[in-house]
């Protein structure tokens, strides 16, 4: 956890929290914090060992789901004495097994995992149910409940084995084993309601445009007569926080640098260039970086170790830049767009923890931090409500809208491949020698990716690819040919790396893609396009595309959208004019069990 002052929570005069969510670890547990501040009420997010002493003023807990089985030395466990200390308590999946075992029931080592759909019928009602009588939810699990703690009584099945759902209503303990906090359990937002003001008694408090002048008012007392400079991205959180500066402080006082590695899109420095000076920042550098991080990713294959380099080349950039900028000088503090999930050492996603880790421990950032030079205006904050923020302070719309792009950028959608060798013909398509990394429950895994010879369809998607994944344990990924220039037997993957040239290709091909999404308009239709590129193809169009839309909420989970047929001909044509590229896929696999990214 940081030592910096950040512009949130107990240091300013922003309320304390009504609920506590105790993360076990788990990959949803911010998003029950984030669900529960939709309904307008302060949640914040707390190791799950807490004492219960700290959590009594609370009007309620939630205890998260979590990759942990309580069969496991270790385990995330929770304070005993919180079961007993009167405050409600909702346990979700993980957390209904913690209670249950924590109450004196019966937890069981599940035999396979139970992950996707079911459908929950409410057996008996009580005040969690209160309006929901069924419902479809989302199950990812591996143990079960298979006893209830005395005093509670089983209130729901869901056809699948354990116990769905437990009550004691007259102790305000609830348990359920599937997940009301995403979006593929309907009735969730309601089972959530009725915890938090049926059973809690929660009141609506949280109002993010109400508490912006008392952030611009903390930046001042921060930043006292200093100035303040930012690292940033060109992406959401970064531009907002140092707009809340920008306004807090002038133009005069507030710097902003920007790297260019060369990973990022088409025109993208231009872009961030015209947005800040939209802004009206007068102090905007561009750092060109992109030869530095080719050289930091010659010779690499492998996902995570060229994750690794780049978060290494960050840090000796910036080390570079506050040196040579005399950012270190006592005149200067440091700003940060970290926001809310950042904070949290076992929240978000491994992979983006991995980047923002390395960038938070550059020595000299360090130095800033323990000498509390450091301004994070956006550390109580989850992405929909920075959003919020930004609007409120005129960020122009089209930036706020922006398709997320990961840190590493265009790197890790351009894969790799150590030597050469021949696809497997199989009998659905073409087993590639190609691995992507995807996830299920909250395991990550790295397998490779089945080629179907069939267009994309529904079918495709919803009964071929997710039988396959199933089946199969040698892959995590279906895609479907949309076009190429020569049949899929006769291609190979090629011995490749990242190269400024196949950087190019990559920057091309997502130029076309990105350019006819918005002319289709089918730009507003997903949440997020990922165009990948794989050294796969024939001598002379060594390259394929894959295409990667995805709908998604927050990017946990993510379902394949499916372009309209004529409009994929169309794009697949243009892809296919590009000569290196011998032919154009689209992604059939959902998250889970791929993950949105490839690598
Ligand atoms: P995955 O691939 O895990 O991605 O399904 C989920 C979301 O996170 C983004 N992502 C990243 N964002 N740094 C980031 O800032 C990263 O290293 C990183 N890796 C993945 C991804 O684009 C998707 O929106």
């Amino acid at each position: 956890m940081r030592n910096s002052e950040p512009v949130s929570g107990k240091h300013s005069n922003i309320s304390t929290p009504q609920i506590t969510v105790l993360d076990t670890g788990g990959q949803y547990t911010h998003l029950i914090a984030r669900r529960v501040r939709d309904l307008g009420v302060y949640a914040d997010v707390q190791p799950s060992e807490t004492p219960a002493s700290e959590l009594r003023a609370r009007k309620g807990v939630i205890i998260s789901g979590g990759p942990g089985s309580v069969f496991e030395a270790g385990c995330p466990d929770i304070d005993p004495d919180l079961v007993t200390s009167g405050v409600p308590l909702l346990g979700i999946c993980y957390g209904h097994q913690l209670l249950a075992r924590h109450l004196g029931g019966k937890v069981e080592r599940g035999t396979r995992g139970e992950y996707g759909p079911a459908h929950l019928t409410v057996t008996e009602q009580d005040p969690l149910w209160n309006g929901v009588s069924e419902s479809q939810i989302w199950m990812s699990h591996f143990d079960t409940v298979a006893a209830v703690p005395p005093g509670f009584r089983v209130t729901a099945s869901s056809g699948v084995s354990g116990v769905a759902a437990m009550s004691d209503p007259a102790r305000r303990l609830f348990g359920i084993q599937f997940h009301p906090e995403v979006v593929h359990t309907r009735a969730g937002r309601r089972i959530l309601e009725n915890f938090v003001f049926g059973i809690c008694g929660a009141e609506r408090d949280w109002n993010i445009s109400q508490r912006i002048p008392a952030l611009e008012e903390e930046i001042r007392r921060i930043a006292r007569d200093r100035n303040v400079f930012f690292f940033v991205s060109g992406g959401v959180d970064s531009t907002v926080a140092y707009t809340l500066c920008l306004r807090a402080l002038g133009p005069e006082r507030v710097y902003g640098i920007y790297v260019d590695t060369g990973l990022m899109r088409k025109n993208e420095t231009a872009f961030v260039r015209s947005v800040f000076a939209e802004l009206g920042a007068t102090h905007f550098l561009v750092d060109e970086a992109e030869a530095e991080f080719l050289h930091a990713l010659e010779g690499l294959t492998d996902p995570e170790a060229k994750r690794l380099a780049i978060g290494e080349q960050f840090v000796r950039v910036q080390e570079r830049i506050l040196a040579s900028e005399h950012f270190l000088d006592g005149h200067w503090i440091l700003g940060q767009g970290t926001i809310y999930p950042d904070t949290i050492e076992s929240g978000g996603t491994a992979k983006s923890d991995l980047i923002k880790t390395h960038h938070n421990r550059v020595a000299g950032i360090q130095a800033l931090i323990e000498s509390g030079r450091i301004i994070e205006p956006l550390t109580s904050f989850y992405k929909d409500e920075v959003r919020e923020i930004g609007r409120e302070l005129g960020v122009p719309a089209p930036f706020l809208a922006r398709h997320p792009f990961p840190g590493p950028g265009l790197a890790i959608r351009c894969l790799c491949s150590r030597s050469r060798a021949a696809v497997v013909a199989s009998s659905e398509g073409a087993l590639l020698p190609v691995r992507s990394v995807g996830v299920q429950g909250d395991v990550r895994s790295y397998r490779q990716v089945l080629a179907l010879n069939r267009a994309p369809d529904r079918e495709g998607i919803e009964s071929i690819a997710p039988t396959l994944t199933n089946e199969r344990s040698d892959i995590n990924r279906v895609i479907a040919l949309c076009g190429s220039k020569e049949p899929l037997e006769a291609f190979s993957v090629f011995a490749a790396t990242v190269t400024k040239q196949r950087l190019e290709v990559l920057r091309e091909a997502d130029g076309i893609v990105r350019e006819f999404c918005l002319e289709t308009g089918f730009e507003n239709q997903v949440w997020q396009f990922p165009v990948v590129l794989l050294p796969l193809g024939v001598a002379g169009a060594s390259e394929s595309v894959v295409l990667r839309p995805i709908s998604s909420v927050d990017g946990m989970t993510a379902d394949v959208v499916l372009m309209a047929e004529a409009h994929l001909t169309e794009l697949t044509k243009r892809l296919l004019n590009v000569p290196d590229i011998a032919a154009v896929f689209y992604d059939l696999t959902h998250k889970p069990p791929g993950t949105i990214e490839w690598e």
